[in-house]
């Protein structure tokens, strides 16, 4: 038996819908500690609701028909918002598309970093400073002092993204969710910042949910992979096997696609056999 049987986010039949109809059918998925987990699919398949689920932020007239989320085994479904508290953003965060959006474009970058960690680790003045400092090196930014001086317009798309993620891990989560992290980087800085979730999964013990509709993208970094398709999950699986012995369809033309962009690379030395 496995040290910590109990996986750290277990999602167990969760039904979203709006007034009138379902969007997201009974999915269902343990993540254990340590691990990371992939969410594939297509635009519109569920994804992003799912995790908006998790994270207790879904959106206005969108809601939780039935189901579970546990994470460290208690409840998040139909929690208030104060009971959040020490929760979202502590112990699981998040990194979405778009990092420019998250941020005051107005404040200089550190000046941010430091206001998070003065509000989630009560750090005083000098402390949340060099910490933003620590925290900007950790996440690949080679001259934290420098961007700490910049304004978010002045970094490009993936030290912006860079910054969001020292931002995401500032109070040390157990949980990081990454919903299309990399979708908006150009394909080299994609796979730094995919290096860097790697290095940090490794370096803190995060645990991570990795969301993309590329099927290469969460190949790179996940464990386990559950591929959605109109709200349900088609098919879920160890991403060696899932890709080297896809059983539905569906995950067929998402290998079929990708062959072009060198998905083999992730299978080792066992051919798909699509
Ligand atoms: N606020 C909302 N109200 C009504 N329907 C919504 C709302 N948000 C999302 N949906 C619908 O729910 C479905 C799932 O959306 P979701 O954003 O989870 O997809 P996704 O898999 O994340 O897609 P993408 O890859 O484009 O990010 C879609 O059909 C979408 O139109
Ligand atoms: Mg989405």
């Amino acid at each position: 038996m496995s040290p910590d049987p109990t996986p750290l986010l277990s999602v167990r039949d969760l039904r979203l819908a709006t007034a009138d109809h379902e969007l997201v059918h009974g999915v269902g998925f343990d993540v254990h500690r340590g691990q990371a987990l992939g969410i594939v699919g297509e635009s519109g398949s569920g994804k992003s609701l799912t995790c908006r689920a998790i994270l207790g932020i879904l959106p206005r007239g969108v809601e939780v028909a039935t189901g579970s989320v546990r994470f460290d085994g208690a409840e998040l479904i139909g929690r208030r918002d104060r009971d959040w508290r020490g929760l979202r953003g502590i112990r699981i965060s998040a990194v979405f598309q778009d990092p420019a959006s998250y941020l005051n474009p107005s404040i200089r970058v550190g000046a941010q970093l430091a206001e998070t960690l003065r509000v989630t680790l009560r750090l005083g003045r000098r402390a949340a400073r060099e910490r933003s400092l620590e925290l900007l090196a950790s996440v690949g930014l080679h001259d934290p002092l420098a961007v700490s001086r910049q304004y978010p317009f002045e970094l490009s798309g993936g030290m912006l993204q860079r910054v969001l993620i020292a931002i995401s891990v500032s109070a040390s989560p157990e949980l990081l969710i990454a919903d299309e992290a990399t979708t908006a980087l150009d394909v080299t800085v994609q796979a730094e910042v995919l290096d860097l979730l790697e290095d940090l999964r490794r370096d803190l013990g995060l645990t991570l949910i990795l969301v993309s509709h590329d099927l290469a993208v969460v190949s790179q970094v996940c464990d386990d992979v559950v591929v959605m398709r109109d709200g349900s999950i088609v098919e879920a699986g160890p991403a060696p096997e899932l890709l080297s012995r896809p059983r539905h369809e569906y995950t067929r033309s998402l290998i079929e696609n990708h062959r072009e962009y060198g998905i083999e690379k992730f299978l080792g030395t066992e051919a798909i056999d699509a």
